[in-house]
């Protein structure tokens, strides 16, 4: 296989695979790390010098003085999100002038978006993070939406009445009547203004500062966040996130040259889990067992602190993953947690309809899957389990919190490097 210059990490599950700690160890080999879709909906803790430090939204390479930080056209931007980690970065003594990068057609995550999530949620009873990501993303696509370049204009007033007389209309359609007037015009647009001074020296056009780093044979890593299956075209829809978090999500969200990916890498935990509702073929019934692994592997959300449902490694799931973000690779995370558990196990096959299905497709229905489990005997099989059923290599184990518990694969080493 030729070296890679441009790598694209995706989770191959239903996010929180551990991603941010694999970006975080590969950030060393790369000069540009890239966050392309979501928003603040996703959360990565990130021990630095013995500090913790959430990131939501700038990419964790930003803590590596080689790495430049990206935040490309397709990432969400809530301004008080930004802010909070600017000074985060601040508190800790991270230099980043010039290392940041922030789009200016990136759309702004504004309050009344956050409203609007809960009251949907409300209903639809999806369990977002309530972040104001599927309110935002509805705005920009029915082309209401304000955008980083937009507080820079001239025009930034008469978006934002617009906006907020947009937003009064559907939030009194949910018979919410309170919200409609603390939504004051004065207080956002200074907000706003203040915001642009902040963040007025990262702002760039990030597709041409890309296109051309790429020609200069800088090295880019682009950092997905949650993962293939709440992908909103070919995840477990409706239950799903409001971006594509599927392979295309990288080039419209950075307008990359599609060519330019030289390999994709699956992250892949040893076990399922998923936040909020919605189908979940290896969930584990049984509480108490679900929360001894729970309670093992720390599986409550980084940015709503919720408890994770969990299950079992999914390989029905795996494949359909594989199939749709064409994985070249896999990271392997938490073997450590099934280790501590002693026992488990992983589904090796659904029954659908009596009809025995190995790799679903689209067609299947995974909410009436019966899930087949088979034992994993000793736990270190689970990475040979993957890599031959999947028939794709493992080329990074995750095996702790600790940045030194990871081990990558030195032919893997040898292309990235
Ligand atoms: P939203 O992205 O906040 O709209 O939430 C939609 C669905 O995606 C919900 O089930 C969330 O729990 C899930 N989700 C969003 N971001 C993440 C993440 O970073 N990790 C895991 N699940 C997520």
């Amino acid at each position: 296989m030729r070296k890679i210059q441009v790598l694209l990490v995706l989770g191959a599950q239903w996010g929180d695979e551990g991603k941010g700690k694999i970006v975080d160890s590969l950030s060393k080999y790369f000069d540009y790390a890239v966050r392309f879709q979501g928003g603040p909906n996703a959360g990565h803790t990130v021990v630095f010098d013995g500090k913790k430090i959430v990131l939501h939204t700038i990419p964790s390479g930003i803590l590596r003085e080689n790495c430049c930080a990206v935040m490309s056209n397709g990432v969400l931007i809530d301004i008080d999100v930004l802010e909070k980690e600017f000074k985060s970065l601040k508190d800790l003594g991270v230099d980043f002038k010039g290392r940041l990068f922030i789009s200016n057609l990136c759309h702004i995550i504004l309050p009344f978006h956050k409203k609007l999530d809960a009251l949907l949620d409300t209903n639809q009873k999806i369990g977002t993070t309530k972040m104001g990501i599927g309110p935002a993303v509805e705005f920009k696509v029915a082309r209401h939406g304000i955008r980083i370049k937009d507080i820079f204009s001239q025009e930034i007033k008469t978006l934002l009445k617009e906006n907020i007389e947009y937003a009064q209309k559907l939030i009194k359609s949910f018979n919410y009547t309170d919200y409609e007037n603390d939504i004051n015009f004065e207080e956002l647009y200074s907000k706003l203004m203040k915001f642009a001074e902040k963040i007025h020296d990262f702002v760039t056009d990030t597709q041409k500062l890309l296109r051309k780093k790429i020609e200069e044979g800088k090295k880019i890593l682009l950092e997905g966040a949650q993962g293939i299956l709440l992908d909103i075209d070919f995840g477990t829809y409706p239950f799903v996130t409001s971006t594509n978090t599927s392979p295309g999500g990288s080039i419209c969200g950075t307008g990359i040259n599609p060519k330019s990916i030289d390999a994709i890498l699956g992250v892949v935990k040893a076990y399922t889990t998923r936040v909020g509702g919605g189908p979940f073929p290896s969930e584990i019934k049984d509480e108490n067992e679900a929360q001894t692994l729970r309670e093992l592997g720390g599986e409550y959300g980084s940015t709503t602190g919720r408890p994770r449902r969990v299950g079992w490694l999914d390989i029905p799931l795996l494949k359909y993953s594989k199939n749709i973000a064409y994985f070249d690779f896999l990271a392997l995370t938490k073997t450590d947690v099934l280790e501590k558990l002693g026992k488990s196990f992983y589904v090796e096959k659904y029954l659908y309809r009596d009809v025995e299905i190995y790799e679903p497709d689209t067609t299947v229905d995974i909410s009436q899957v019966v899930p087949v489990l088979c034992e994993v005997k000793r736990n270190s099989e689970i990475k040979n389990i993957i890599e031959g059923e999947l028939g794709l290599k493992v080329v990074i184990n995750s095996f702790g919190p600790d940045r030194s518990k990871i081990e990558i694969d030195e032919n893997f080493l040898s292309l990235i490097q």
